[in-house]
């Protein structure tokens, strides 16, 4: 009985952090990433370094804590905010928490996967993101359409928690998707970006520990080239399997 209850636990936490709906266990969520997970939120765009005048894109922004304090800075300037979310019950969440940049017109929330962006390409000065490549569908389609629409010059910051999504992958709630970041950035680097590195840094206020994935878009190539066919990227993925040998690798591995 006690298995079965853990079992359908797991099963609930494993849906709703990838994908939150209303009703208990949404609601659960959602408070443990305005809670327990905003400080990775300020944090990602602390280390965009956005200006007043950036455009700012969020992919998977949950309950909508970053582009809240991304709002802050951009207010007065000319700067623009953009957040793609799968998930409707987050799109609602996230409105109801930043109505004042939605009635300002300094923010537009798309409801979508992020695979498909509906934003002009070369419009976008920075990215973040934070515990959502992990449920992304799959790596490819995603960090192309992030490359699309970046302009030349513009920085992507993705921040996480390695230990706690250890315990995550332990406790099963991530047992689909790739969380090992090392995959990630090798993905980064296959799909044109450059500059791809780690950083180790610690939340200025509580101390908390967190990791901070930079990458860059440096110059595209020009765009009646496109920057690689599909059998080309079928080849690339291929390859990171090949390197990594399964397609789901262990953090508590790396
Ligand atoms: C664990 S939650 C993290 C939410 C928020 N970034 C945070 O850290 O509080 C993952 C979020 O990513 C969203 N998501 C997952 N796959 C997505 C995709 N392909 N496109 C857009 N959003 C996605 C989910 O709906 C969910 O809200």
């Amino acid at each position: 009985m006690a298995g079965k209850i853990k079992m359908w636990y797991v099963k609930q936490m494993k849906t709703h952090l990838r994908h939150p709906q209303k009703g208990l266990f949404g609601w659960f969520v959602t408070q443990y990433l305005t809670k327990r997970n905003g400080f990775l939120e300020e944090n990602a765009v602390r280390l965009s370094n956005i200006k007043p005048d950036h455009h700012v894109l969020e992919i998977g922004f949950g309950p909508g804590i970053g582009l809240e304090s991304a709002y802050k800075i951009i207010k007065d300037g000319n700067g623009k905010l953009y957040g793609i979310e799968s998930s409707f019950y987050m799109v609602e969440t996230a409105s109801k928490r930043l109505h004042k940049a939605l009635t300002d017109k300094k923010l537009m929330l798309f409801h979508g996967c992020a695979s498909s962006i509906p934003l002009n390409t070369d419009s976008v000065h920075r990215v973040f993101h934070c515990n959502s490549y992990y449920f992304w569908p799959s790596m490819r389609p995603v960090l192309r359409e992030i490359y699309r629409v970046m302009k030349p010059g513009g920085v992507m910051v993705t921040t996480l928690c390695i230990d706690n999504l250890k315990k995550s992958q332990k406790n099963g709630f991530l047992n689909k998707g790739i969380a090992d970041p090392v995959k990630y950035m090798v993905c980064l680097e296959n799909f044109g970006f450059e500059n791809v590195h780690i950083e180790y840094q610690k939340d200025p206020i509580t101390g908390k520990e967190f990791q901070a994935i930079f990458s860059e878009v440096i110059e595209k190539p020009a765009h009646d080239k496109s920057m690689f066919s599909d059998d080309e990227d079928d080849e690339i993925e291929k390859e990171v399997e090949r390197l990594f040998h399964t397609g789901n690798k262990n953090i508590s591995e790396t």
